[in-house]
């Protein structure tokens, strides 16, 4: 079963179709393969970013066949705005890094300041290596220069939702990609 409407309205807002679940899926399934090729000596630490990471992480991990460490971190900087706020908060478990390979979930890098704030909290934990994994990007909106090992799809410089993206908490469960129709 899949949730797939041809429109679907938040708060006066719009959304239509993009990139659909078969898509997603494939893309996801290219990247576990790629990362049980490049991690295959070694025992991974997977930080998953919720909470809009948690789907793709879902569909990565279920095609990890590597030992590996799965948590959870916490990075917030949207609330219900359209444009990041760029006041990001990380809550990071008290996780013993050190060493470690540590691969990164994210659901999208927009402007790059989340993952820059996320990058520095790790980087303070003296991992061995660390790689970022993101369903999706938008290049067009960088502003700061973020080198993402693992990505699913380009896309251009606006508000998707869906695939557990969501616009004030909402759309998580749409399947595939949904873009604000302009
Ligand atoms: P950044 O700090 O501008 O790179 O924003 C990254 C975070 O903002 C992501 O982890 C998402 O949670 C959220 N975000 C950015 N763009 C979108 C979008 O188009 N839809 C939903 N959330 C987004
Ligand atoms: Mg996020």
């Amino acid at each position: 079963m899949s949730f797939t409407p041809e429109r679907y309205q938040i708060n006066n807002l719009n959304f239509i179709p993009f990139i659909s679940k078969n898509e997603v899926d494939n893309a996801i399934l290219e990247i576990s393969k790629q990362i049980n090729f490049d991690y295959k000596n070694s025992t991974p630490v997977f930080l998953i970013t919720l909470k809009g990471a948690v789907f793709f992480a879902v569909k990565l991990l279920e095609n990890i066949n590597l030992n590996c460490e799965i948590h959870v971190i916490s990075a917030k900087s949207y609330g219900s705005q359209l444009e990041s706020s760029g006041n990001v908060m990380i809550k990071v478990e008290e996780l013993n890094l050190q060493n470690r390979d540590v691969i990164i979930i994210e659901d999208i890098i927009d402007t790059g300041y989340t993952m820059e704030k996320v990058l520095s909290v790790i980087q303070k934990t003296s991992p061995r290596s660390v790689a970022i994994a993101s369903l999706l990007a938008k290049p067009e909106k960088a502003c700061v220069d973020i080198k993402i090992d693992y990505l699913g799809f380009n896309i251009p410089a606006q508000f998707v939702i869906g695939s557990g993206l969501d616009f004030d908490e909402k759309g998580r469960n749409l399947s595939g990609i949904y873009i604000l129709e302009e």
